[in-house]
């Protein structure tokens, strides 16, 4: 069982990293931001109570993220192990998820941040707003917030991670096959 918990700011490219991830090492890949989208898609209860957070670019309240993330890993019980991408983004949530982890005899194996400037990221974002179809991707003073948000309430998440001896950084500039073979480094060497 290996839990790797993807880390990084919004369009670091934890999702493009994980596709790639997922198949080498046999992972169920989790992304919140993915789940909370097909909800919202479907118009389900939990996506219409999501919806106004992430259009806005606001972290959506953690009572209704771990409730939605305990779900998911239980309907994947018989997983080899997860790849948590955008998840945990506060102290709540990584205490949730360790406290969760701890009830199946699991454990966060490591985190593995994504580094890059916040520059040339909410560029990227802005790129791809033009064809994502993402209302958080199309208007820069939403993607600002983001940026706000995770370095309010999920930076603090490193110092956590650090302290457990378990937390990692990669370079996140680079094509995307030279940042899956530093990833895959890191995950070799656990
Ligand atoms: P979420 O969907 O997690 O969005 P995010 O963290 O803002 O980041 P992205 O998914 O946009 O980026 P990514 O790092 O996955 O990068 P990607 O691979 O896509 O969350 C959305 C919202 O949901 C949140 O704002 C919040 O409201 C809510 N939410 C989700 N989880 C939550 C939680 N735990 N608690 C509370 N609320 C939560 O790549 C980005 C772009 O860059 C793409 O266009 C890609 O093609 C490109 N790219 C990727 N790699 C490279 C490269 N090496 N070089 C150049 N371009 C690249
Ligand atoms: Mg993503």
């Amino acid at each position: 069982m290996i839990n790797i918990v993807l880390f990084g700011k919004p369009g670091a490219g934890k999702g493009t990293q994980a596709e790639f991830l997922k198949e080498k090492y046999n992972l169920t890949h989790l992304s919140t931001g993915d789940i909370f989208r097909f909800n919202m898609k479907n118009d389900s209860a939990l996506g219409k109570e999501a919806k106004g957070y992430i259009e806005q670019g606001d972290l959506v309240p953690d009572s209704l993220t771990i409730k939605m993330l305990q779900d998911e890993v239980e309907k994947n019980s018989d997983s080899k192990g997860f790849l948590f991408d955008g998840f945990p983004r506060t102290i709540a949530q990584a205490e949730a998820l360790d406290a969760f982890l701890v009830t199946k005899k699991w454990s966060v194996t490591a985190t593995v941040a994504l580094e890059a400037d916040d520059e040339i990221l909410v560029k990227r974002l802005l790129e791809r707003g033009k064809t994502s179809g993402r209302a958080d991707d199309q208007d820069e003073e939403k993607i600002r917030n983001r940026y706000q948000e995770y370095n309010e309430k999920t930076a603090p998440l490193m110092g956590f991670y650090k302290e457990q001896g378990k937390f990692y950084a990669v370079n996140g500039i680079g094509t995307i096959q030279e940042i899956t073979q530093r990833l895959s480094k890191v995950i070799d060497s656990l």
